[in-house]
């Protein structure tokens, strides 16, 4: 979300040169913030908003820690050892705080929330420790800090006050994330979020309207709705109307060319919401669909609440109904107690469905969870191989699936210069691939049909057409 065509000239120009330019450029109010962001989408969203609120106190966003003022890193628990990542990262900003006792340096997100003050115990360079339900103190927090207070902010708040969202946001580029909800209540029972997120609220549907309102004016043209479980939305505290309702509702947003959501738990996906993407024309053709394993028994013990066929009958109804809608899932090997039987019913699952992507994980042990005391933890090098098996399957399935497109005309929204080759231009298709074509800048989020020439294994080339054929 960051690399955008300024994020990326940035990158371009050294290090040494950037610092001056930006000094250069700085009023003397003017402040800096230099934000590291790990993780999933909210995490992404809570470093918007921390940015928005941080503007209104004239904080803009420096690309180098070294001319920082204030460094943030926002950090992801869920797998491998994330507490043992930020201490490393935190030793790295050490030198930079002897150098500049004024810097101040936070630590938020998931991490944050699960380690609390034994952050501010270990690293004694830290000043602010904050989790996700805090991110609107930031600027409160950041007062406390230049009084030379350490302060650690991880209460968790019941409801959703909308003074939460009420920013702006400073990188709204063409696609925006829009959270419509957090937390989750599932207890998958590997997995650290119920803990570090709290419980599942959902906000109103009004509120998401009117900010998707607003991004659209900023120009985003295409809005994704982020949260846990997006199914679940307006069922449980918070929302007043169903998740097809409030895509419908932001679908109609003026100025806003495609709806997009993540992620979709399979136990709650309704046959409502798989109609809709036959009545909806702006919801694009995608699903996320979170699968995990495709052995019946290992989804019972990882708590997913669908059985392997209950799962595989919603994938054949939404194939019947669109076949080029593009699907993925995640999948986790070496879950406690998988063989290998369970694991060639997961590579049995992979075969059947097809899926267009998919996003594996060794399983990871979490602090606090269920089935970091179960029995039959697997090997590491069990779980690396088997890694590599699914990985190397998929990868044939994917390069398959590409090549599929071939030959087709396909709408693509453009949204920018293409990473490859900066005479091209770069978009996506309503399927989530990424098209490399030539046409001129100009043409920056519009929706522009293209003739998929050529499939790579990440994406497609192809050739601009006349606006006559969309088949989407
Ligand atoms: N809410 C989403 C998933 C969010 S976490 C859902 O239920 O589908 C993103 C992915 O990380 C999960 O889908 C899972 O595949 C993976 N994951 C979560 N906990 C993990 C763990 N302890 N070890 C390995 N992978 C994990
Ligand atoms: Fe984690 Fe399960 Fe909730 Fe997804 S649904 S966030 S995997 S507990
Ligand atoms: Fe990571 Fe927290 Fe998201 S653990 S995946 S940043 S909810």
């Amino acid at each position: 979300m960051w690399a955008d065509s300024s994020g990326r000239q940035a990158r371009k120009t050294p290090a040494t040169v950037r610092i001056v330019m930006e000094v250069l450029h700085r009023n003397s109010s003017e402040k800096l913030v230099f934000l590291e962001t790990f993780g999933c989408q909210m995490n992404e969203n809570d470093s918007e908003r921390m940015l928005g609120f941080l503007k209104d106190i004239r904080y803009s966003r420096t690309a180098t820690p070294e001319n920082a003022d204030l460094i943030i890193i926002n950090t992801c628990s869920i797998r491998d050892k994330a507490e043992q990542k930020v201490y490393s990262i935190l030793g790295r900003f050490k030198e930079l705080k002897k150098e500049n006792p004024g810097l101040i340096i936070g630590v938020s997100g998931c991490v944050a929330q699960q380690e609390g003050a034994t952050l501010l115990k270990r690293a004694p360079h830290l000043d602010i420790v904050f989790g996700p339900h805090n991110v609107h103190k930031v600027k409160y927090l950041l007062s406390e800090a230049e009084k030379k207070k350490r302060v650690v902010a991880v209460e968790f708040k019941e409801g959703i006050d909308e003074d939460e969202y009420a920013c702006e946001r400073p990188e709204t580029g063409r696609k925006a994330f829009v959270s419509i909800m957090r937390g989750c209540d599932n207890f998958c029972s590997y997995c650290i979020v119920p803990y570090t997120r709290g419980r599942e609220v959902s906000r109103r549907s009004a509120d998401i309207v009117a900010e998707v309102v607003s991004l659209s004016g900023a120009g985003a043209r295409e809005v994704t709705l982020i949260g846990q479980n997006v199914n679940s939305y307006g069922t449980g505290a918070g929302g007043d109307v169903g998740f097809p309702e409030l895509l419908r509702k932001v679908a109609s947003v003026d100025g806003i060319q495609r709806v997009r959501f993540i992620t979709s738990h399979p136990k709650d996906i309704s046959e409502d919401l798989i109609r809709l993407f036959g009545a909806e024309p702006k919801l694009c053709r995608h699903i996320h669909l979170p699968v995990q394993s495709g052995s019946v028994r290992i989804l019972k013990e990882m708590r997913r609440g669908y059985t392997v066929s209950e799962y595989l009958s919603k994938i054949l109804l939404l194939r019947q109904l669109y076949p080029e809608m593009a699907i993925t899932t995640d999948i986790i090997v070496g879950f406690p107690g998988e063989t290998d039987s369970d694991f060639n019913d997961t590579i049995e699952l992979v075969n059947t469905v097809r899926f267009d992507n998919i996003f594996s994980f060794m399983y990871s042990p979490r602090p606090g969870t269920k089935a970091a005391a179960f029995d039959g933890q697997v090997e590491p090098e069990t779980r690396a191989e088997r890694l590599r098996v699914l990985q190397e399957r998929q990868k044939e399935i994917t390069a398959e699936r590409n090549m599929e497109l071939v030959g087709r005309t396909m709408e693509v929204l453009v949204e920018g210069v293409s990473k490859v080759d900066p005479e091209e231009i770069s978009g996506r298709t309503t399927c989530n691939r990424i098209v490399n074509f030539r046409a001129p800048l100009e043409m920056n989020g519009t929706l522009v049909d293209v003739l998929i020439t050529r499939a790579y294994a990440n994406s497609l080339r192809g050739e601009q057409r006349e606006r006559s054929v969309s088949c989407y």
